[in-house]
Parts: structure tokens; sequence; C-alpha cells
């Protein structure tokens, strides 16, 4: 199966378990638990030495407290009445988000995670655009998600090249913009590297030819802005941007928020109008949504604010530094790209990197195979949770997987 960012084989089976009866007594309590824990524990890689996917690290601990305080709280659009609290977490967090990201006016939505945000701000570009044969135009190193809104929304969705270092062809960008198009898409920065588009550049065609801008900061959101705060030179990414009409972000990724806690933000609400509500009663892709997800990220951002968030930036990109000068120090292996973020990339020119991989996954750490460019190569995706010692341990074990397939 190839890895999340790469071109998929059609149709590879989807597993599934034989045909299993519906109980038809309950079985005890504890019966129950030790399935659970039984399965839990055949996970292969324990938390601190999975590399491979950002969601590994467990929530920030003020989170199980919230979600321990909220469990059965919802919010939902059309009963904000019956649940004002959670209602109010999420407008609150969203003015939070939104200031964090250069526009504290913008109004916006708790979603399930970028998948939701993206097809959700397709959504109002193609209903915004007016036309009847819709384009978005993205450069090609942009997430799948924005192909399955495509499909779903009936948009011609239009890819650009990216070079080795997934930088987009910009002419290539200007030169697909047709009368159709009703938006562009960029990202902040993209997966398959952690690269960050020129988002200036795209907002400037965007005010050119009015037309709609997502940017997509699925990772970005809760780490370019502490990068900036801590000195990192970076063009501007954000709503500050004139011509950035929306900005999504993931709490699950960086941010120390549980899994499907995603954030869309809209420049202005005067957008939202080109939701037909009289019919759908949704501005987004789902309707009711868990009370204890927007709780939460009220409070997490709350607990540790941007002082917090700076400081556990400053901690991953210690823990990024660790592993990339390991890298280095492997004359076997070489970066594919310098990484901005936590997104690490390398691969070999004499060592064959499935076999490294195969050695990594049997010391016990985790990490993704896959290939990109016609390079075979490993790609890391680091959360807050790892710290120095981790670091240095995935350095040790990948020295010795490196021997070991050579
Ligand atoms: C850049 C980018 N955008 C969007 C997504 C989709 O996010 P989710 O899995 O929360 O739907 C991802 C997921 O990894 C991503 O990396």
């Amino acid at each position: 199966m190839a890895q999340e960012f790469e071109r998929h084989t059609p149709h590879d089976p989807l597993p599934m378990p034989p045909p299993m009866d519906f109980p038809e007594e309950g079985a005890d309590e504890s019966e129950v638990l030790s399935d659970v824990h039984a399965r839990i524990a055949e996970d292969p890689f324990s938390v601190e030495r999975n590399f491979g996917i950002t969601y590994v690290g467990p929530p920030h601990p003020m989170a199980e407290r919230v979600a321990t305080l909220t469990r059965g709280t919802y919010f939902v659009e059309w009963a904000r009445q019956m649940n004002p609290g959670a209602y109010a977490f999420e407008k609150e967090a969203i003015r939070m988000m939104a200031s964090l990201l250069g526009r504290p006016e913008a109004t916006g939505f708790i979603t399930s995670g970028g998948t939701e945000s993206n097809m959700s701000a397709m959504r109002l570009a193609r209903n915004l655009g007016g036309k009847s044969d819709p384009e978005i135009v993205m450069p090609t190193s942009a997430h799948y998600s924005f192909r399955l809104g495509a499909e779903l929304l009936g948009i011609d969705l239009i890819e650009t090249p990216v070079d080795e270092q997934m930088a987009p062809d910009m002419d290539a960008v200007m030169r697909a913009i047709t009368p159709n198009t009703v938006g562009l898409i960029c990202s902040a920065p993209e997966g398959n590297f952690g690269q960050l588009d020129p988002i200036p550049e795209f907002a400037k065609l965007a005010l050119e030819h009015d037309l709609y801008l997502h940017v997509d900061g699925a990772f970005g959101g809760f780490i370019l802005p502490f990068m900036r705060e801590l000195g990192h030179d970076l063009c501007d990414f954000d709503l500050s941007v004139p011509g950035v009409s929306s900005f999504m972000t993931d709490g699950h990724k960086l941010g120390q928020l549980p899994v499907a806690t995603g954030f869309f933000l809209i420049r202005d609400a005067s957008l939202l109008e080109a939701v037909p509500l009289d019919w759908t009663f949704i501005h987004t892709l789902t309707a009711t949504k868990p009370g204890d997800h927007a709780a939460t990220a009220w409070a997490v951002m709350r607990h540790l604010g941007r002082a917090g968030y700076r400081a556990s930036t400053a901690r991953l990109l210690e823990s990024v530094r660790i592993v990339v000068e390991g890298i280095e120090s492997i004359d076997e292996l070489r970066l594919m790209v310098k990484p901005l973020i936590s997104v690490i990339n390398f691969t070999s020119d004499t060592v064959d990197m499935e076999q490294v991989f195969n050695e990594l996954s049997a010391r016990g750490w985790g990490s993704t195979f896959g290939h990109m460019n016609g390079h075979a190569r490993i790609r890391l995706s680091l959360h807050p949770y790892r710290d120095a010692d981790h670091a240095h341990g995935f350095v040790e074990a990948l020295r010795e997987s490196v021997q070991a397939a050579g």
C-alpha cells in the first residue's frame, strides 16, 4: 500500500476480518476490557518510538481532564441553544485561532479535521464563483483531500507542477487560470516534505483575477506562528495576507489536541452567504460534533498560550535538529530536502531504503516508507511529544539499521 502522499494503486483489497455475529448476550465488562487491552497491545510501536505519523503523540494532559468534564456534550449549528457552553467554546476557540493567524475578526468552525475543512473551502469557492463548469487550480503537492472534494463537488481540479523540492511553478499556476477558474489552493506547508508554498504570490494572483484563495495550513497553523516568534524568517502565510479567503489548520497535528479537531477560518462572514443555509442548515460537511473537542481546544489553548506553544515548538525543532544531524552523520543517507518544520525525508544512493525501514521496524521504531520522484524514501513526521532523548534513540536505531541493511 502506498504512503499517505503518494498515488495509490487502484483498489488495494480492503482488509476486513471474517464475518462476525452481532452478540446475542452481552459479555462481562472485565472480559471486554481485557480484549481491548490485548488489541491495543498489538500496536507495533510504542508512542515514544513512532516517528512515522504526527498524530501518534498523546494530546496535552489538560485535554484529557477537560474531555472528562465535557464528555457527552455536543455542538451543532441548528441546536446551539441546547448546548450553549459547547457552542461558546467552539466560537471562542475559533476567535483565538483567528487572532493567532492574522485576522482576529475572521469567522469559522471547528471541523473533524483537514479533509472536512478543505472540502468546505472548495464548496465556498465554487458557490461564490458562480460558474457552470468550475475549475480550481492547485500545485500537485497539495493534499489529496482536494481531489476528493473536486470529485464530490463537481469541480475540475487543475494540478500544476512542482519541482523536486516541492516549490510550485508559479508561471504554470498563472497559465492554468481560465474564465472558469473559481479558486486557487496552496499549502502552508504541503505535507510531503513540509515545504511552505509562496502564499503572497498566490494571494497576488487571487486578487488580480478576483479568485477565492484557500490555504491548507494543516501542519502550519500550530507551528509557523511560533517559529516566527522564535525568530525564524518565513514568508507571510496566513489571513494577514490580503487575498487569502480562508485558512485551515488541524489541532490534532501539532496543536496537541485530540484527533478530529480541525479549524476552518474564513476571512469575512459575508463569504458565508454563498452557503444555502435555508435548505441545509450546515456550513461544513458534518453536523453534530463532540462538544469535548471544542472544550478541549479552548482549554488547551488558554492553558498553554503563545508562550506554551513557543516552548513546545522550540522543543520539537530541537528533536528535528537532532534527527537531521544524525541523518547527515550517516554516510549512506541523504536528506531529500532541508526540513522547514517537523517533516523529514531521506533517501540513499547505496543502501536499500526498504530494508532500512524494515530494520527500524524490527527494532521497534516507526517510520513510513514509500517512493517520491523515483527515489525510495523514509518520511518522518515528529509530534511535539517527542523529546531529545527520543530523537537520540531514533538516530541510534537508524545507524544500526543502515549497517544491518548495508
Ligand atoms: C497538508 C494536509 N492537509 C490535509 C490533511 C487532511 O487532514 P485529516 O487527515 O485531518 O483529514 C492532511 C493530513 O495529513 C495534510 O497533511
